[in-house]
């Protein structure tokens, strides 16, 4: 019986290419695990109306672990347009199945690192951010409505749009609880804590959204005052962008509620050479503690080059490495970023988003070779190399 059971989700467009490279690089890297594959994305929309199949959320409930790809989302008109004839016209709405995910297996935190890597073209050097971004609420809870309810419609502020018709108008809740700014601010410095990070800064715009975005700055503050050894700073979120291109080395570990660590946290990713080479952690907690985690690459399903062996799939092993340090298979997932350092500062095997011709399964079996390596090497230098148990 292998050590741990992982569901694997690979939903379409590069996802099936990428988890599979991902699993087969974790399996060089010695994690020892049975990866049970599940439908999910695009295609059982089209054809079954419903993206997310009960099954298959029932079966991460009982894995709790597990590796997704990658999924199209499109608007709601669009999406309707390409269901099976059969299923048009039946009021199916389309909802993202890794936004369904979070919310439905309080998923709550996404932990989103970005650091610079060798040989990767555009990057910065030296950039190591990592992004905490609430996954549960604002934005995101999926509170709207066509036209404007009466609580809004009655506000002094909403005469201009008073007498719209739905349609013309539309209407979206950012909800956001003391409850869940504590809890992602409390991942967010206690990462800190046990990295010897020293800097945490809070994205907020609580300048324009004052009751939401106070609910969040108060809770970052509260929190704060329990880790006195780390430095605080909060931002707006449009300085913070500006900011962020001009000297990424300002920001340390990052939190934000769910739109706007959404768009820093594919900023990041820009400043470290593109979402090709950005993992996501979404999780309810530690895995000691029973919780529940989701391991994604940030990028999306890249429709324009699925199925050409194209695709870049670092992204996709080092949220397996992230994973892998999530099940407690610590050396698993040292092996997978040395190896992928390794690949790297090389600098022969290069996808075409970093300027060269290697496919997906160069890139693959290159970054599983290097960690097969490495493996070797931990076996003959363990038991002298205390530093290689820890
Ligand atoms: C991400 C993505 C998703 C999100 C999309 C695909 C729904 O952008 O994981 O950051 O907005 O959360
Ligand atoms: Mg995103």
């Amino acid at each position: 019986m292998s050590a741990h059971r992982i569901a694997v989700l690979p939903g379409d467009g590069i996802g099936p290419e990428v988890c599979t490279a991902a699993q087969q690089v974790l399996e060089s890297a010695g994690l020892d695990a049975e990866w049970v594959g599940a439908p999910v994305g695009w295609t059982e929309w089209c054809e079954r109306g419903e993206p997310l199949p009960p099954a298959t959320l029932e079966l991460i409930r009982e894995t709790r672990a597990c590796l997704f790809g990658a999924i199209t989302s499109k608007p709601a008109a669009e999406a309707s347009a390409e269901l099976v004839p059969a299923l048009r016209d039946r009021g199916l709405t389309y909802r993202s199945p890794i936004v369904r995910l979070r919310q439905e297996l309080g998923l709550h935190t996404c932990a989103r690192p970005c650091r610079s890597l060798p040989g990767v073209p555009g990057a910065f050097e030296g950039v190591d951010i990592v992004v905490f971004r609430e996954n549960s609420e604002g934005e995101y809870l999926g509170v709207e409505f066509n036209g404007l309810p009466a609580c809004v419609a009655n506000h002094e502020r909403s005469v201009a749009h008073r007498n719209l018709p739905g349609g013309t108008v539309a209407t979206s809740c950012r909800v956001v609880s003391e409850a869940a700014c504590e809890r992602i601010c409390t991942g967010a410095f206690d990462f800190a804590r046990a990295h010897g990070r020293r800097h945490v800064t809070l994205l907020e715009k609580a300048n324009v959204l004052r009751t939401t975005g106070e609910v969040m700055v108060r809770s970052f503050r509260r929190v704060a005052d329990r880790y006195p050894e780390i430095e605080t700073r909060e931002e707006h979120i449009d300085a913070a962008c500006m900011h962020a291109v001009r000297d990424p080395a300002r920001y340390d570990v990052v939190v934000a509620g769910n739109l706007f660590g959404d768009i820093f946290s594919d900023l990041a990713a820009g400043l470290v050479g593109g979402l090709g080479f950005a993992p996501s952690a979404n999780t309810s907690g530690p895995r000691s503690e029973g919780g529940t985690g989701v391991f994604e690459p940030t990028h999306g399903s890249a429709p324009d080059i699925a199925g050409k062996n194209l695709a870049n799939p670092i992204g996709c092993v080092l949220a397996g490495a992230m994973l892998a340090e999530w099940l407690g298979e610590r050396p698993a997932a040292e092996r997978v970023r040395t190896g992928v350092e390794h690949v790297l500062t090389k600098g022969d095997i290069r996808t075409p988003d970093m300027g060269g011709t290697a496919s997906t399964d160069d890139m693959t079996e290159a970054l599983a070779r290097a960690c097969a390596a490495h493996k070797t090497n931990d076996a003959i230098t363990a038991p002298h190399d205390a530093r290689g148990n820890q």
